[in-house]
C-alpha cells in the first residue's frame, strides 16, 4: 500500500498523503517519499507547480506517534539529516510554487508545513492545531518564529502554548490560509490555482519566489536549527513519553509528577 501517491499532470506534480486508516499520520518512509517527490518536481522542467493533498476529512494527524517513540528523528545524527528534516527543507527550498489543499484536520507538522507553502486552501471541515507542548515537545520548523509573526504573540500563545485548535476561517484571518472552500471543492480549486502556473514564465516565478523568501531565509534556518536541537532532546523526555503513552493507551496524560 503506497501511503504517498505521486503523479504529474498538466504541469502539476501532486503529492497525496494516503494513509487514512491511521488518519494520515506521517512515518519516516512517508517523509522520505515526499522529500524525493519534491526534489523530482524541482528537477523536472515540465513541472510548474506542486500540489499537496490529503484524504477527505483528514489532511494529516501529524507525525506518527509510534514512530516518535521508536525512531526519535535526529537521534545520534545531525537533526537536519533526518527524513522529516529533508522533507521540510525540500519544501523550504522548493523554487516552484507549492499549493496545498487542506482536506481536513491538519495537526502538528500538518499545520507547520503550511507555513512554508505558497498557497493554502482549507476545507470548511478542517481544524488546524499545533499541540506540541501538550505532547511534551516544542514548536518546530520555524513555527516559533512564523506563527507569532503572522498572528501576534498573544494569539500565537493560544495556538503554540495551549495547543488550541483553530477554524479554517481563523486560519484565513491570520494569514496561514488563502481561502476556505466547501470540502468537495478544496482539491479541484487548489489544482486550478497550481495549473495557472502553466501559463506563467517559470523563470520569473522562480526568481520572485526566491526574493519573497530571501529576507527571512537565514533567520528561518537558524530558528529551525535551534528548535530541532530542543525537539530532539524533548522526544526523549519523560514528559513526552507520558504524552505518547497516553495517546496510544487512549487516556489523558498525567503531568502532575513533573
Ligand atoms: N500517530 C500514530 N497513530 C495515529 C495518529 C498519529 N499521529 N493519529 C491517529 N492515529 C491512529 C490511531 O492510533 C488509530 O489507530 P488504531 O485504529 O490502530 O487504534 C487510528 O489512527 C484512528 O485514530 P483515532 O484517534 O481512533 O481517530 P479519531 O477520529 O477519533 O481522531 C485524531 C482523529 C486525528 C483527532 C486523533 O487520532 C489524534 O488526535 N491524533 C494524534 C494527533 C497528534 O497529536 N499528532 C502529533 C502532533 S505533533
Amino acid at each position: 500500500m503506497q501511503h504517498i501517491r505521486t503523479a504529474t499532470l498538466d504541469g502539476v506534480a501532486s503529492i497525496e498523503i494516503a494513509r487514512p486508516e491511521k488518519k494520515n499520520a506521517l512515518t519516516v518512509e512517508m517523509y522520505q517519499a515526499m522529500a524525493e517527490a519534491l526534489s523530482a518536481a524541482r528537477e523536472d522542467a515540465a513541472v510548474r507547480a506542486v500540489l499537496i493533498t490529503g484524504q477527505p476529512g483528514i489532511f494529516t494527524s501529524g507525525n506518527d506517534i509510534e514512530d516518535f517513540m521508536k525512531r526519535r528523528p535526529g537521534e545520534g545524527s545531525d537533526a537536519l539529516d533526518s527524513p522529516v528534516a529533508r522533507f521540510m527543507l525540500a519544501l523550504l527550498e522548493c523554487d516552484k510554487p507549492v499549493v496545498v489543499a487542506v482536506t481536513g484536520a491538519a495537526i502538528g507538522i500538518g499545520t507547520t508545513m503550511l507555513l512554508h507553502c505558497d498557497f493554502v486552501y482549507v476545507s470548511d471541515e478542517a481544524r488546524l492545531s499545533m499541540p506540541f507542548v501538550g505532547l511534551g515537545l516544542v514548536p518546530e520548523y520555524a513555527s516559533s518564529l512564523l506563527v507569532p509573526q503572522l498572528m501576534g504573540a498573544r494569539r500565537a500563545a493560544e495556538k503554540l502554548l495551549l495547543g488550541e485548535p483553530f477554524t479554517p476561517e481563523q486560519a484565513v484571518e491570520c494569514g496561514i490560509a488563502n481561502a476556505v472552500l466547501p470540502a468537495a471543492e478544496v482539491v479541484p480549486h487548489a489544482r486550478r490555482v497550481a495549473e495557472r502556473f502553466r501559463a506563467l514564465p517559470p523563470g520569473a516565478v522562480r526568481e520572485a519566489k526566491r526574493l519573497m523568501r530571501a529576507p527571512q531565509r537565514e533567520q528561518v534556518l537558524a530558528t529551525i536549527r535551534a528548535e530541532g536541537a530542543l525537539f530532539a532532546a524533548r522526544l526523549r523526555s519523560p514528559e513526552a513519553m507520558e504524552a505518547f503513552g497516553a495517546f496510544l493507551q487512549r487516556r489523558k496524560p498525567d503531568f502532575s509528577r513533573f
